[in-house]
């Protein structure tokens, strides 16, 4: 029997999970809305925040899934990477409830948090198991043999997808995080309105800057023939340059589980959360015959429940940290 709470404050979320014998009994999540006018996350309001969503959001949490702390076996926080003074504030946090209770800590890298989001809910997958990791900070490609055994076997050059979504959305005046509004806008435009070109880099490795460069020259040599282009055609622009995107994305999933020969496939991250990704991912396993696997939405974007399921397979190693630990920014430093 385990029950640990999994608090999550990577960037501009605050979140915590309760999870018991492997199911997740709540999971909250308070959201930033302070970042939207500065069209990205500004580190320090985001700790800020933090700090004050803390209290609450695992009060909340704890009350939800009907769990006093006394009863808590691990307490379990996202090390990194992300902001700096935002993983403090949840590292800090968990330290000092995990002394105050006398319970162990379970630190969860963020990346093997939301490869984790997969083992949530039935069905999970089978190993070897392919996952795209799509986020605002990651864009890979991670082969699965285990839970917790895993190799990343392509990454992104430069900007991250989500990256790659946002300021896009920047240029199109949209707030922060521009993701969701391009996917939103994207419904009711035509994909094949406007043709930007697939990036081309060797190998199983990633690249946005020249999509994203593309699309601001696009953009500018428009407006500066007709300055309402953006407004007139917004449906238009966006559901072509995320159909390029997704193109991209699965086109490079493609190979890479033909090199691997592998058909058990999921997508996860934020950018998971694409509805025109999970639709075309859907037809895509059609055509190649693969298992796919999509987390809900709610798993997709950052949370403390695939902190918790991270934190539920550290448990039955018995691997803890001690009270020396630290948060990183970023790996390697
Ligand atoms: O996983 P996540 O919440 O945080 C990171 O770990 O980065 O991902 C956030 C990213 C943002 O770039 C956001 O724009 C993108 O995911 N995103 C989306 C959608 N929902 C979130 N991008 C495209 N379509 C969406 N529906
Ligand atoms: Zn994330």
């Amino acid at each position: 029997m385990c029950t640990i709470l999994a608090i999550e404050s990577s960037c501009d979320d605050t979140g915590a999970s309760l999870i018991h014998n492997r199911k997740i009994l709540s999971n909250v999540v308070s959201g930033q809305k302070i970042h939207e006018r500065y069209g990205g996350v500004v580190p320090e309001l985001a700790s800020r925040a933090h700090q004050g969503n803390i209290m609450p959001v695992i009060d909340s949490a704890l009350e939800i899934a009907g769990v006093k702390k006394e009863a808590l076996d691990a307490i379990a926080f996202t090390q990194g990477p992300g902001l700096l003074g935002s993983l403090l504030v949840g590292v800090s946090f968990a330290k000092g409830l995990a002394l105050a209770l006398n319970k162990p800590l379970i630190a969860i890298d963020h990346l093997s948090a939301h490869l984790a989001a997969h083992f949530i809910n039935e069905p999970t997958p089978k190993f070897p198991f392919l996952c795209l990791l799509v986020s605002g900070g990651h864009t890979l490609l991670v082969k699965m043999d285990s839970e917790t055994k895993y190799e990343i076997i392509g990454r992104t050059t430069d900007d991250a997808a989500g990256e790659a979504f946002d300021k896009a959305a920047k240029v199109l005046d949209l707030p922060y995080p521009g993701g969701p509004l391009v996917d939103k806008y994207a419904k009711d435009g035509n994909p094949l309105a406007y043709p930007f070109p697939e990036p081309n880099i060797p190998g199983l490795d990633f690249s946005f800057s020249g999509l994203k460069t593309s699309f601001l020259y696009f953009i500018r040599d428009n407006m500066a023939k007709d300055s309402d282009f953006v407004n007139k055609n917004m449906a238009d622009i966006c559901a072509s340059y995320q159909h390029r995107i997704v193109e991209y994305l699965l086109h490079r999933l493609e190979k890479a589980a033909k090199e691997y020969n592998i058909n058990e496939i999921g997508i996860a991250g934020g950018v998971a959360a694409n509805t025109y990704l999970r639709k075309k991912i859907q037809e895509k396993a059609l055509e190649k015959n693969w298992h796919i696997y999509i987390p809900s939405f709610e798993y997709c974007t950052d949370n403390a429940a695939m902190v918790a399921m991270a934190a539920h397979f550290k448990y039955l190693n018995k691997d803890f940290a001690g009270q020396d630990v630290t948060a990183y920014a970023r790996y390697g430093g």
